[in-house]
């Protein structure tokens, strides 16, 4: 993919690691393009940068995806990135989760129909043009499952499975398809202040920035890249000891 001269669409670009990616592809001199449910949010991004375009969305509604695509399409007819990248975080007990099972299902809706269906309306349309790409943001839960948080884990899983499948069924296009797997990064998701002790944002989008720029298409940092290449063996060791650390740091979750 090109890293400049791209007319770049960014779910949930209004905060966070997707506002992070938005500011550098800005800088390079591409046309980007946020969207996110909350108009405050993205006009506040809007402010801090005057370039970005913003449309509102909720990417867990078909309709909204729909409209969005529609929209992209009339307005921005070189658009020729997608990166789906809005995605919730919610904690579930799973003896009591039953009662909040419509939460649960708006999870799945935004984390995994969001990106499937965005890609499948927007994989048709790329492949006319000669450059294109496509990065979908899992998450490294998406090999160690964080068990406090299991339908985002299986959300995640999901979206790999999927994007592996896509990078090749379009592999004979022009369409290249990314994978961006972050660690725990410190950023707003889950709500304020869960993730505190994670990554520095500006090192991993810097990081994650560079990355696309040398090609690569499957893309960790730091506790998620080494992820990448551990064996099944240490993948549940890991799975078991963050479950335990949890527990500790938590006792009254379950
Ligand atoms: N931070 C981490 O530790 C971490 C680790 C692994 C993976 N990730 C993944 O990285 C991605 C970005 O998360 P983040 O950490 O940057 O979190 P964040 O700061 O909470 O940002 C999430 C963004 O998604 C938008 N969003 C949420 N639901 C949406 C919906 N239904 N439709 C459209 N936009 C929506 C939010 O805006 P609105 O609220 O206004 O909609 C916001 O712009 C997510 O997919 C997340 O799962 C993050």
């Amino acid at each position: 993919m090109n890293i400049s001269q791209n007319t770049i669409l960014i779910t949930g670009g209004s905060s966070g690691i997707g506002l992070a990616l938005a500011q550098r592809f800005l800088e390079d001199n591409n046309k980007v393009i946020i969207v996110g449910r909350n108009e405050e949010k993205l006009k506040k991004a809007q402010q801090k940068h005057p370039h970005l375009h913003t449309s509102v969305c909720d990417v867990g509604e078909e309709a909204d995806r729909t409209a969005l695509f529609e929209w992209v399409k009339k307005e921005f007819p070189d658009v020729n990135v997608l990166i789906n990248n809005a995605g919730i975080q919610q904690r579930a007990n799973l003896h009591q989760a039953a009662d909040h099972w419509a939460d649960y299902r708006k999870e799945i809706s935004i984390n995994v129909d969001g990106p499937i269906h965005l890609s499948m309306l927007f994989a048709p349309y790329f492949a006319h043009k000669e450059k294109s790409g496509i990065i979908n943001v899992s998450s490294g839960l998406a090999f160690t499952p964080g068990v406090w948080v299991p339908v985002y884990s299986a959300s995640k899983a999901a979206i790999h499975s999927f994007t592996i499948s896509l990078r090749l069924q379009l592999a004979e296009t022009g369409t290249e398809v990314i994978e961006v797997l972050p660690p725990a990064v410190n950023t707003d998701l889950g709500g304020a202040g869960q993730h505190t002790f994670g990554a520095d944002l500006n090192e991993f989008a810097d990081s994650v920035y560079n990355r696309i720029k040398q090609g690569d298409l499957e893309i960790g940092f730091g506790a998620s890249e080494k992820r990448l290449r551990a064996s099944r063996d240490e993948l549940e060791e890991g799975t078991k000891k963050a479950w335990e650390n949890f527990l500790r740091n938590n006792p009254d979750f379950l």
